[in-house]
């Protein structure tokens, strides 16, 4: 089983994956258009051709992350696998300098396990503003928010935009 970035052509196996839970009511729902689309920001394991598990990394800004559409093949849970593909996010989020990665979650037990520590929504306004403003559900959401710290030091100073750090030194 190897872990690997997605393709545009895994997109109808992650669809299938995701779909399977969306219909349980355990993940949102996404179109395979959609998939394809955003093919970059998602992550794969991989046996033998087949699509095990994925999970996508979304861009807040350039410090924040967030962990959607985690999951793994009903037929493989429980042997690991949904912990490598957290490990790989986690590792991605840290090759690409992004200081923060969080879940809003049904699952925070399997975060915890995995480093994250749970925090309240609040402590997440690029996320409240981005999807839960305008949800219907918001008021009786019982999704739990879980973040880890990827790279404490920079995510303990205070955030330079872009528009700051390429202007001009002074
Ligand atoms: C959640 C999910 C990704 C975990 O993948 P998995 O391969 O079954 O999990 P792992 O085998 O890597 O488990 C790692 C650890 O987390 C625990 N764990 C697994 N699923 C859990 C859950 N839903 N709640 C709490 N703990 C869980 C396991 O017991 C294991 O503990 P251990 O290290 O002490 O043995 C998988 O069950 C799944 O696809 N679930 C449906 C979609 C979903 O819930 N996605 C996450 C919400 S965003």
């Amino acid at each position: 089983m190897k872990t690997r970035r997605a393709r545009p052509g895994d997109a109808p196996a992650i669809h299938a994956l995701i779909e399977h839970y969306a219909a349980e009511g355990i993940l949102l729902p996404r179109t395979e258009e959609n998939v394809r689309e955003q093919a970059r920001g998602f992550l794969v394991l991989e046996e033998k051709g087949l699509i095990a598990g994925c999970v996508s990394l979304e861009k807040y800004g350039t410090e924040l992350a967030e962990i959607r559409s985690l999951a793994v093949n009903t037929e493989l849970r429980g042997r690991g696998l949904g912990a490598r593909l957290v490990q790989y996010a986690l590792t991605e989020a840290r090759r690409r300098r992004i200081a923060r990665v969080f879940a809003v979650t049904h699952a925070p037990e399997f975060f915890v396990r995995q480093g994250f520590d749970t925090a309240p929504r609040r402590a997440l306004p690029e996320k409240i503003a981005r999807d839960c403003s305008g949800c219907p559900k918001a008021r009786r959401c019982r999704l739990v928010a879980v973040i880890a710290m990827v790279i404490p030091e920079r995510a303990a100073l205070p955030i330079l935009t872009d528009a700051v750090t390429s202007s001009p030194a002074a």
